[in-house]
């Protein structure tokens, strides 16, 4: 993704780190690390709190590799989430920011519910991508690693448009081979704010109640917390100016429309360099 574009949860890291510190979250989980500017953050924070941070990432970039590798108070797994998150103990708060699907999300979830109930922690997870694009449509890395009943019809090439349901062939907000989208965009079981949502009615039914926070800037950050932490009215408050803030929807839905125009003079220019080199060939 171009750097045109802010994209990172690192944006976010002022309230994420304030939310850290007001649940006195030493040991932390990142699911998804790409080059490491979360990492950093989080990192930071853990060697003041004397924890530890866990990164999962199957395939994060190379910087991010050597950085984590000399760093002690940072682990790296290169795995997939949902193959090691029920061996990780005593953890006080996780960030999810790995592969953006229903299938994905949802397991992760469930698997950080069943960590703190058995730890007896209570959950704080933050999420990112629960706004557009795939807040209510499926991303994959890898398609074929999501079980074929959970994997949406998804498409390479197709991009994502803001108010058209459907994928646009080789227009619009696209992975650029790094990954897929769901060819439909809402319905059941499609994307991660969708996962999010189905895993609070599910607990909600079982007895246990959440808090939710949803700030819709970069992408969309969610917040999950136990209503009965110590700190949870201290956390609520801090978010609480955040959460569905009309101001902050009004600006993320202006970025976007301006990046998804910056897309789409690129895809012109690309497409009159090639006419001009079928030309002269
Ligand atoms: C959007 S990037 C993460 C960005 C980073 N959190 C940040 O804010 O700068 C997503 C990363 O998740 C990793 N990933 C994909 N599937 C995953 C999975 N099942 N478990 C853990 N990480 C995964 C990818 O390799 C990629 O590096």
């Amino acid at each position: 993704m171009t750097d045109l574009l802010i994209h990172s949860m690192s944006e976010f890291s002022d309230l994420i780190l304030a939310g850290l510190t007001l649940a006195g979250a030493r040991h932390i989980v990142e699911i998804g690390a790409e080059h490491g500017g979360m990492s950093r953050r989080l990192a930071a924070h853990v060697g003041e709190a004397g924890g530890r941070l866990t990164c999962i990432d199957p395939a994060p970039s190379p910087t991010f590799s050597a950085w984590a590798a000399g760093r002690p108070e940072v682990t790296h797994l290169a795995r997939q989430s949902l193959e090691i998150l029920d061996d990780l103990t005593g953890i006080d708060a996780w960030l999810i920011d790995g592969d953006h699907n229903w299938y994905t999300v949802f397991h992760e979830l469930a698997a950080i519910e069943r960590a703190s109930r058995r730890d007896g922690t209570p959950l704080l997870a933050f999420l990112h991508d629960v706004g557009w694009p795939a807040g209510r449509r499926d991303q994959y890395y890898d398609p074929e690693r999501i079980p074929a009943a959970f994997r949406r019809p998804h498409d390479w090439d197709g991009g994502a448009t803001l108010g058209e349901p459907r994928l646009v062939p080789g227009r619009g907000f696209r992975g650029m081979g790094a990954f897929a989208f769901a060819v439909e965009e809402g319905g059941p079981r499609n994307g991660v704010r969708t996962a999010v949502d189905d895993f609070l009615a599910g607990a909600l039914a079982e007895g246990r109640d959440y808090a939710f926070a949803s700030i819709p800037a970069v992408f969309g950050l969610g917040v999950v917390f136990a209503l009965d932490a110590p700190w949870s009215r201290a956390l609520a408050d801090l978010l609480l100016p955040f959460h569905d803030n009309a101001l902050l929807r009004r600006l993320e839905e202006n970025r976007l429309r301006n990046y998804l125009r910056v897309i789409a003079l690129q895809d012109e220019a690309a497409a009159r360099r090639e006419a001009v080199g079928l030309a002269a060939s």
